[in-house]
């Protein structure tokens, strides 16, 4: 294992945010962490996957450690249901079309979600309709104290909408290196509620979908709405729904009765944040290489050059507007670093 220092980031966050690392180092291997892990050479170290839900606003003064390892298995199978496991570093989209290939369904609403599978669970990734929880099987993951590989079952986890254990009482004390996915083999159960994803196929003139036309609408739906990180940076929807109780609803609704929610349970609704930062006036506004993305306004974009700090400043504005304007307080889904 190499570390090299002084290296760009550049080519490692979505948002495409130019800081240094000031060590960074290629992970391929469990025995390249322990190394690390055992070592004192570098005390500070900074863990990276996919970079594609962070927003980098300095520096990194420490050794980044970049998780790339990669492979995928099936790990056991029955007549229905299949277990598959890939490695952290592998990209998280490459996997779910490689489920899709051997027909193994329940990954398929969570197609071209940028990042890599280690980092899938940190933040329950979700979207139309489906979270990955849905269908986590368990993790292991190493110890960074005992450097020993625990492994941590659903349960274990704590999912919760864009949140889990590894946010909050365990944060920085594991790596994540798999994840094994249950996965069924026939007899797919589809998840096309979602409004949009509906909508789409009967567009595509599909009636009786299987997974792949389900991943293909949701592809078609996330490209037609979120701008492509390749192209513009980006990490995805950049502020959770906030959930609020039936009390500030019923207020929000006296200025706003068309407010858009959903029923999360008896006292709380989530409302969408694309809509308060719409109704704000956000939605496609452009501050020189920066701003909010036009067709969904969850979405910070980075047009190139922009620093960690324009688009921190930015949500930081937007926070503000939205809660002067509706009382509601709206949290970065986004690491800020
Ligand atoms: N809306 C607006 N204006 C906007 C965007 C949204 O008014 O600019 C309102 C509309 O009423 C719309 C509603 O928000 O009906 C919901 O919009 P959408 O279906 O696009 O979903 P979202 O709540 O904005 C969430 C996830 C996305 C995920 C989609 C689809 C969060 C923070 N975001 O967005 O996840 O793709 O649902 O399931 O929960 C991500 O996490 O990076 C991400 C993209």
């Amino acid at each position: 294992m190499q570390i090299q220092d002084n290296i760009s980031l550049k080519p490692y966050n979505t948002f495409g945010i130019d800081v240094k690392a000031k060590y960074f180092a290629d992970i391929k291997s469990v025995d390249d962490l322990k190394t690390v892990y055992s070592s004192t050479t570098y005390p500070k170290k900074f863990i990276l996957g996919g970079g594609s839900n962070m927003l980098l606003t300095k520096d990194i003064d420490a050794l980044v450690l970049h998780i790339n390892l990669k492979g995928k298995s099936i790990f056991s199978e029955t007549d229905h249901s299949v277990l598959v496991q890939a490695n952290a570093g592998e990209n998280w989209h490459e996997f779910v079309l490689w489920c899709l290939e051997n027909n193994f369904g329940g990954l398929e609403n969570l197609s071209l979600i940028p990042g890599n599978v280690g980092t899938s669970p940190i933040q329950n990734i979700g979207a139309y309709g489906v979270e990955l929880k849905d269908t986590f099987y368990a993790c292991e993951a190493l110890n960074l104290e005992t450097l020993k590989v625990e492994t941590f079952t659903n349960e274990d986890c704590k999912f919760a909408y864009r949140n889990s254990i590894f946010k909050h009482e365990v944060k920085g004390q594991y790596i994540i290196l798999n994840v094994t996915f249950k996965l069924s083999k026939g007899h797919h159960e589809l998840h096309t509620t979602y409004g949009a994803i509906s909508f789409e196929l009967e567009k595509m003139e599909i009636y009786q979908p299987t997974i792949q036309d389900i991943s293909k609408a949701v592809i078609s739906i996330r490209q037609s709405k979120l701008p492509d990180p390749k192209h513009i940076g980006n990490s995805g929807s950049f502020f959770k729904n906030p959930v609020i109780s039936n009390s500030e609803f019923e207020q929000l609704k006296v200025s706003f009765p068309d407010a858009p929610h959903y029923v999360v349970s008896e006292n709380e609704i989530k409302v969408p944040a694309g809509w308060l930062i719409e109704t704000a006036g956000f939605k496609g506004k452009t501050f020189g290489n920066y701003g909010v993305h036009k067709k969904q306004a969850l979405v910070l974009v980075n047009y190139g050059g922009a620093s960690g700090k324009d688009i921190l400043k930015l949500s930081e504005l937007i926070q503000t507007t939205v809660k002067r304007l509706f009382n509601i307080t709206i949290e970065a889904e986004v690491n800020i670093i």
